[in-house]
């Protein structure tokens, strides 16, 4: 068994990376470096697809195809669009959707055309593990909790005191979502979407296409409004190198 491991930037999986580099083989296909070894036991292949779902999706087939992976995670930061979901906490993705897709009056709006499928589904003993390594990060005191990997003043900055963990759908775009009318809209067309992000609705796509299971475990780092720009890069630069990681460590450790 091989996972493969995706983020779109090398913030949001910083610390894992840092850790891995020097034991991984590196390949380079598609202009990407894929690292590929063991942690924990577990053989994986680490990889940055670069932002959006065209990156997302070029990456996963490479994963599957070339490295033979069986399961893959995708990670990183999302924008919250549920009042419920707030900066900090961690997003599972149960359910996904492209949340730009629109081939109407040819196909339903968000129906992926030809697939006829407007949502697709993650892997649920996938999601059940990524729930015990959030848990276990949040609350845990070993070597790889978020009171070790982060500076207290970090936490406090950030009011990450109170990390709460959802389950549900993820939307997914070609868009940074950055404004009170591009979230309310959203919010209007999917009143059950927890958060939206740019990659996972394709990763679930080619993951359906080739039967391959898999997750995608956000953190969230705006509110998808005004201030989401802002919101993102501090979150970015400040938080997300642990987060992810984390999380990861303690699954993949446990
Ligand atoms: N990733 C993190 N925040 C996001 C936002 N507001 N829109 C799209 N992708 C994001």
């Amino acid at each position: 068994m091989t996972l493969g491991i995706i983020a779109a930037l090398p913030q949001e999986i910083a610390d894992l990376l840092k850790l891995m580099k020097g034991q991984m083989q590196t390949h380079t296909v598609g202009m990407r470096t894929f690292y590929q070894g063991k942690i924990g036991g577990q053989s994986c292949v680490l990889v940055l697809a670069r932002v959006g779902k065209v990156a997302a999706s070029a990456t996963c087939v490479t994963l599957i195809q070339k490295f033979g992976v069986d399961r893959i995670i995708f990670t990183g930061l999302a924008g919250g669009v549920s009042a419920e979901v707030n900066v900090g906490d961690i997003v599972i993705g149960t359910s996904f959707c492209q949340h730009d897709m629109n081939a109407e009056p040819l196909f339903p709006r968000y129906e992926i055309p030809l697939l006829g499928k407007q949502y697709f589904v993650s892997d649920s003993e996938l999601n059940a593990a990524l729930i015990v390594g959030t848990t276990q990060f949040l609350q845990g005191e070993g070597q790889y909790s978020l009171q070790r990997m982060l500076p207290k003043e970090n936490i406090d900055l950030f009011g990450l005191t109170n990390m709460k963990i959802h389950q549900g759908l993820i939307l997914s775009g070609d868009q940074f979502i950055g404004s009170a009318e591009a979230v309310l809209e959203l919010r209007n067309n999917f009143p059950d979407a927890l958060c939206t992000e740019m990659e996972g609705a394709a990763v679930a796509q080619v993951c359906y296409e080739y039967g391959t299971p898999f997750a995608v475990l956000r953190v969230i780092s705006d509110k998808a409004n005004n201030s989401a720009g802002y919101d993102f890069t501090r979150f970015l630069n400040e938080v997300a190198p642990v987060v992810s990681s984390g999380i990861l460590l303690n699954f993949l450790l446990s």
